[in-house]
């Protein structure tokens, strides 16, 4: 509190709108990141969420451009949105970049009330369930028309889920390969992934070991987190497992800032829909980490576009439950500003 010139005490406090936006943001601590890093930070003012990219948790080996840092603050954003709109919250995103303030990724605006959909619910409560599933998928088919719903999540956005057909899959396993074999023989990568691997139950972000899924032959071979090597591929000797999963490529018309965090939202759109549909899923960047790799995926692709992020997808497999991966406190990621209340008016 401090003095008014007319002898009242200026109050402040935070209005029923700043604090539905920042449930919204709280909520967003679940959407997935590269490496569990949780690269974002929000500023709730009145009726504003900002959104801010937290570049001092960039990857710099692994993702010197800040894509991917883009892309997981892009997760977060539709994680929001998804919270706003089942809570009944209209609202606009303005996602243009600001020169004077890069960092500053997007404003969502409260816009006033409106009904939630169905679809909107289911997706909010797939924001409490979903997790990264790196583990082999069973071993039946996902239904085509399951996949079909998973792409028109996707059309929902502004890019698009590209599904790698069955013939495609070598051009997939190739980039793979191209993007291990990089990055394996690479000290600084194999120490910065290190430096975000986890003990259970250690910390608030980072990947926990016991997330990750055994080493083993698969038809596309998931990232070596522990940088074992070991990993073989379908001409190995082992039963090959994880012969049903499916694959997804969230592509982007351009390859700017504000194509990377559309991409998030897309990846979120498909990962949570996904978990509303009942299936597993875990998301694969190192196909797009290494040049040489994504110029793989590019080619795959017909040149058509810009290759963001890969997603695995399946029907879960008999496994028990795994653990969950840690979240940041809201504190440390959630600036609520107070509005002043006028000792003339009073409180509104
Ligand atoms: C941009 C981005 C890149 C990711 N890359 C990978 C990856 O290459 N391999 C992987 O297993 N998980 C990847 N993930 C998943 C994260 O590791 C995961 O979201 C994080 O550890 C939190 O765990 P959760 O998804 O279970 O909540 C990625 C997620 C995002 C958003």
């Amino acid at each position: 509190m401090s003095a008014h010139p007319s002898g009242a005490a200026t109050t402040y406090r935070v209005g029923p709108v700043s604090r539905e936006l920042a449930r919204a943001a709280a909520a967003a601590l679940h959407a997935p990141s590269v490496l569990n890093t949780q690269p974002w930070r929000w500023r709730i003012v009145h009726d504003e969420a900002l959104l801010y990219a937290d570049r001092r948790r960039r990857l710099a080996t692994l993702d010197p451009t800040g894509r991917l840092l883009v892309l997981s603050c892009g997760a977060a954003l539709h994680h929001a949105c998804v919270t706003l709109a089942a809570d009944g919250i209209a609202f606009e995103v303005d996602a243009q970049p600001r020169d004077d303030d890069p960092d500053l990724l997007a404003v969502v605006r409260y816009r006033g009330t409106a009904e939630p959909s169905a679809r909107v619910e289911q997706m909010r409560q797939a924001i409490g369930s979903r997790q990264s599933d790196r583990r082999p998928f069973a071993d039946r088919p996902v239904p085509d028309e399951v996949i079909e719903r998973l792409c028109r999540a996707a059309q929902r956005t502004d890019a698009r889920l590209h599904m790698v057909w069955a013939r495609n899959l070598t051009d997939l396993a190739v980039a793979a390969g191209e993007a291990a074999d990089a990055q394996l023989s690479d000290p600084e990568y194999r120490a910065e992934l290190a430096a975000w691997l986890r003990a259970p139950g250690e910390g608030h972000d980072g990947v926990p070991i016991d997330t990750l899924a055994p080493l083993g032959a698969r038809p596309v071979p998931v990232r070596d987190f522990i940088a074992a090597g070991t990993q073989a591929g379908i001409s190995s000797r082992m039963a090959v497992a994880d012969r049903q999963a499916r694959y997804g490529v969230v592509v982007t018309d351009g390859d700017g800032p504000v194509d990377w965090l559309t991409a998030g939202v897309t990846l979120s759109a498909v990962l949570l829909t996904a978990t509303a549909e009942h299936l597993a899923t875990s998301t694969m960047s190192d196909l797009v980490e290494n040049e040489v790799a994504r110029g793989t995926l590019r080619r795959m692709l017909g040149g058509v576009g810009y290759p963001a992020i890969g997603i695995r997808i399946g029907l879960p497999g008999s496994g028990a439950a795994q653990p969950r991966s840690p979240r940041r406190p809201a504190a440390e990621v959630i600036e609520v500003v107070a509005d002043k209340v006028s000792p003339a008016s009073g409180p509104a």
